[in-house]
């Protein structure tokens, strides 16, 4: 320690012990760089790492700029877009988190996209949306059991989203959507919130096992279509595609290089 502290000090620094130097600098600063942001009543600490002020203040401004327009400032609703008085955590956290909102106007059914906000802003939008008047909370998924959850897929989902979960049109140019890229716990919200032409099923209907169970069963439907072979590759797109034949190319140079190596080395 002292003699690192001399070599900083020393004006001609020979440049491996600057770069030893150097590391030890990094290593012993990285924790303090990754250190979790404190927690709003912890104290001594510097302020450029005073957290933000709670996500409900941080969900206004989002909502404003992103919602208000179509869903009114109190979420009361306008003409562009319905009142989100009372839809709840579940029903924002859906829409937000498949990326079917915000959309840029109004659409006959908002499609499955990219989300547009991160985790946290999308907990600081329902939050604030929440603030409005709540509705259903954010299903909390646990395991549950195969063989009840076909069975009330085949009963009450796969008439619309098709028995392998593949989905299909529904009337005037809607559709249910395919299952394969839902997560779990937007199976559940779906189940609970009914978004679009998608029916509600309360607790009376289905109750927190079988939701359960349909969603562990929705999510084996997902795997299994990416066992099966066929063309699990068609639905990654043509830039994962090309992003797989390069890794596979550059794999093989590898290997031809450690080969060559290992010749030469004989
Ligand atoms: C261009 C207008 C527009 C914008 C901007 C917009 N929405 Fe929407 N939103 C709609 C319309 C229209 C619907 C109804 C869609 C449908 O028929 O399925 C809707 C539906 C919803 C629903 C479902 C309501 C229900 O009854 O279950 C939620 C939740 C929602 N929006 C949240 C948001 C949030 C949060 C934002 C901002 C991040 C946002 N929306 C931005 C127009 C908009
Ligand atoms: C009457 C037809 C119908 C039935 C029955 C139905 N759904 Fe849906 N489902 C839809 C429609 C339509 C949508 C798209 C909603 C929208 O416009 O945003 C949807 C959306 C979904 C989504 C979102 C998919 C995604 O990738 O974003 C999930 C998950 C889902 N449904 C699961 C279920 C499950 C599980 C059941 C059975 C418990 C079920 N659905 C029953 C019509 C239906």
């Amino acid at each position: 320690m002292r003699r690192s502290r001399a070599a900083i000090r020393r004006p001609a620094l020979h440049p491996y012990r600057a770069l030893a130097v150097g590391t030890v600098l990094l290593l012993a600063a990285g924790p303090v760089a990754l250190a979790p942001a404190p927690r709003p009543g912890e104290s001594a600490t510097p302020a450029a790492f005073a957290p933000p002020a709670g996500t409900g203040d941080r969900g206004a401004p989002l909502y404003l700029e992103h919602c208000a327009s179509c869903h009114g400032e109190q979420g009361q609703g306008t003409q562009r877009g319905p009142s989100l008085i009372g839809v709840g955590p579940a029903s924002v956290d859906f829409q937000v988190s498949t990326g079917r909102m915000p959309v840029s106007q109004e659409v006959q059914q908002p499609q499955r996209r990219e989300p547009a906000f991160s985790a946290d802003d999308i907990a600081a939008l329902v939050d604030h949306v929440d603030s409005f008047g709540g509705g259903p909370q954010i299903p909390q998924v646990s395991a549950g059991n195969l063989t009840s959850g076909r069975q009330i897929f085949a009963a009450n989902c796969a008439p619309c989203h098709g028995a392998t979960g593949s989905g299909a049109a529904l009337t005037n140019g809607r559709s249910a959507p395919p299952l394969y890229d839902a997560t779990a716990t937007q199976v559940a919200e779906a189940v609970r919130v009914g978004p679009g032409l998608m029916p509600v099923f309360p607790g009376q209907v289905l109750d927190d096992q079988q939701v359960n169970d349909v969603t562990a069963y929705v999510q084996r439907l997902r795997s299994e279509r990416l066992d099966r072979g066929g063309n699990p590759l068609g639905r990654l797109g043509p830039l994962a595609e090309g992003l797989v034949a390069w890794l596979a190319v550059l794999a093989l140079l590898v290997a031809a290089a450690r080969w060559l190596g290992r010749r030469a080395g004989d």
